[in-house]
C-alpha cells in the first residue's frame, strides 16, 4: 500500500526575516517555529512518516527536543528549496507511488483541518495537488520607482501554499533539474514536465512566517488554537 511522506525542507537561513538565528528555530510560544510544523503533520492519520531536511552545518536542530515518533532528521539540506526538497528526496528513497507532501517548515500555522482536505480532495488524482488560496486583493503590477504600472485582472488567479502532494516517483523526476531557477515549488516542477496539478482551498493563516512582523501573528493563531 502506498505510504504518505510529509518532507518538511528546513535549511533556508531566513535572509529576510533579519535574524542570525534561522527562522525556523525562532521560539513561539515555548517551542521553536519548526516544532509547530512537525507536530500539526505527524498529528495526521494518514500521514505514516514526518521527514525534515536541514542543513549539514546546521547548529541549531540538536539543542531542542524533538519528541515526534515519525520524525526522520535528513541532513541533506541544498542551496535552494528545490534542491534541499531533491536531496531529501533521494535520501528517503520512497516507493515511486509513495505520496509525498511536502510542506515549507515556515508555514508553522497549518491547520489540522486544511491538511486533511488536501489529503482528501487529492486522493487518488493521476498529477497530485497543493493547498492555495484564491487572491482577494487587487493585484498591481509596479515599477523601478514604486509607481503602478498595471492593475492585473485578478480572475483565476491563486496563491500557492503547501503542502503540495505528488507522488515520490513523479516529483523525483520533476526535480531532476532542481538547479532550474523556474522551479520555485514542487508544483512549478511538475508543470515543467506538462501536468496540471490541483489547487485546493488553502487558508489565509497557512502563511509562509517571512518578516518579522509574522512571528507574533503566528503566535497568536497558535495560541487561539490551543
Ligand atoms: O526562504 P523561504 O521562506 O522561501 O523558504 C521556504 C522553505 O524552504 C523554508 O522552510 C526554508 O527553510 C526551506 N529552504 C530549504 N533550503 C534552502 C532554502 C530554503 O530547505 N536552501
Amino acid at each position: 500500500m502506498a505510504r504518505c511522506i510529509a518532507l518538511v525542507p528546513a535549511a533556508g537561513h531566513g535572509s529576510r526575516f533579519g535574524s542570525a538565528t534561522p527562522k525556523q528555530y525562532l521560539d513561539i510560544n515555548g517551542q521553536p517555529l519548526l516544532a509547530h510544523t512537525l507536530a500539526v503533520l505527524a498529528a495526521n492519520p494518514d500521514i505514516d512518516q514526518v521527514a525534515v531536511v536541514i542543513s549539514p552545518g546546521d547548529e541549531w536542530f540538536d539543542s531542542f527536543d524533538w519528541p515526534q515518533p515519525k520524525l526522520t532528521v535528513l541532513r541533506v539540506g541544498g542551496a535552494s528549496r528545490a534542491e534541499s526538497v531533491a536531496n531529501g528526496l533521494a535520501a528517503l528513497a520512497p516507493a515511486a507511488d509513495d505520496w509525498v507532501l511536502v510542506h515549507d517548515a515556515a508555514r508553522c500555522c497549518l491547520s489540522p483541518q486544511a491538511l486533511a482536505r488536501l489529503i482528501a480532495e487529492i486522493g487518488d488524482d493521476a498529477v497530485g495537488g497543493i493547498l492555495a488560496q484564491p487572491v482577494a486583493d487587487t493585484v498591481k503590477q509596479g515599477d523601478a520607482a514604486a509607481r503602478i504600472s498595471a492593475t492585473v485582472p485578478r480572475d483565476g488567479l491563486w496563491l500557492a501554499q503547501t503542502p503540495q502532494m505528488f507522488r515520490a516517483g513523479l516529483l523525483a523526476c520533476a526535480l531532476a533539474d532542481a538547479a532550474n531557477p523556474a522551479i520555485t515549488d514542487e508544483a512549478s516542477a511538475i508543470e515543467l514536465l506538462g501536468h496540471a496539478p490541483r489547487l485546493v482551498v488553502g487558508e489565509a493563516q497557512n502563511f509562509k512566517v517571512t518578516w518579522p512582523g509574522d512571528l507574533a501573528l503566528a503566535a497568536a493563531i497558535l495560541a487561539a488554537r490551543n
